[in-house]
């Protein structure tokens, strides 16, 4: 019976009936009190009529009945400013990618405009030029792989890439390109720290550091796992004030004081930062930091 009241509600959402989905969906929630599809959907509701206090109650409820948060009701409660700032629950990152897996590449590519390896790859070389060494690795690893479009564009660069994504759909999607060495489904800092030290010459994550609210277990991780002058170079969203935000598109965004200060105080030198955007949305650039940093120091 809350399953069907739930999709009841559903369709009366798509309708635009939202006061009749909401009362359907607290009936869903009243016959099964631990429905977190009917609580998180209930909240969605809420706030789009405007009761920002009922919706962080829903919300709650929602991460309650599913204390994984697949749903990502945590992140919705730090936009709401119910929250403070805390980390991208895992569950959820892999719920997101699992699903968007197939459409994928379409929809970033195509529909987002996204260049992120693109503009990796350009700072990569760039950086190499400028100490005239070639831009060649050994081994990589590709953090956040997804479904290899990094490993695409530095295929001619690197002998032997590593990858690591929380999603098994986008690793399945990675191995297809016969691009990797080694897959790994799993959480980029700790896959790190399952690494041996000096063991990658090149670490890269393009449109991946914006899923971490804190850069500096993924720097300090880094910096152990590279060999001297191997390069770490990723994409991350930013914006103008200090620190950290989350932003609407529920990705973090970092400052870039804050970005430059977390690479030296992990012990890297930073080689390259420019403001460059990954991809659009709305048909605009998000505003966005290519960074690459150096190993130099034991
Ligand atoms: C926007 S996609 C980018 C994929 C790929 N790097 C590219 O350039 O196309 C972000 C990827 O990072 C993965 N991801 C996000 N947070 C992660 C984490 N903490 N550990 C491992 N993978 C993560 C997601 O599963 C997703 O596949």
């Amino acid at each position: 019976m809350a399953d069907r009241r739930f999709d009841f509600a559903r369709d009366l959402q798509l309708k635009g009936d939202l006061a009749a989905a909401a009362d359907l969906l607290l009936q869903a929630t009243e016959l099964a009190p631990g429905f977190a599809s009917a609580w998180f959907t209930l909240a969605e509701i809420r706030e789009q009529l405007g009761e920002p206090e009922a919706a962080i109650a829903a919300f709650r409820k929602a991460q309650a009945a599913d204390p994984d948060d697949r749903h990502g009701a945590s992140l919705r409660l730090m936009l709401l400013g119910a929250d403070p700032l805390s980390p991208m629950p895992p569950a959820y990152v892999r719920a997101l990618f699992d699903q968007y897996a197939p459409k994928f590449e379409a929809a970033l590519v195509d529909d987002l405009a996204y260049r992120g390896p693109a503009l990796l790859f350009k700072a990569v070389l760039s950086v190499r030029a400028a100490i005239r060494r070639p831009a060649l690795f050994k081994r990589a690893i590709d953090l956040g792989c997804g479904t290899g479009l990094a490993a695409t564009a530095f295929a001619a660069q690197v002998d032997e890439f590593t990858g690591i994504d929380l999603s098994p759909r986008m690793i399945e999607r990675a191995r297809a390109t016969g691009l990797y060495a080694q897959l790994e489904v799993a959480e980029m800092v700790e896959a790190l720290r399952g690494k041996a030290g000096a063991s990658a010459d090149l670490i890269l994550a393009a449109d991946a550091a914006v899923y971490l609210s804190d850069l500096a277990p993924l720097l300090r991780e880094a910096k152990r796992v590279l060999v001297r002058g191997g390069l770490l170079a990723f994409t991350v969203e930013a914006h103008g004030g200090e620190d950290v935000i989350l932003g609407e598109g529920l990705r973090y965004a970092h400052g870039t004081g804050h970005v430059r200060a977390s690479i030296e105080a992990a012990g890297l030198a930073l080689s390259r930062c420019e403001g460059s955007s990954a991809r659009n949305e709305d048909n605009r650039p998000v505003p966005g930091l290519v960074v690459v940093a150096t190993r130099t120091c034991v």
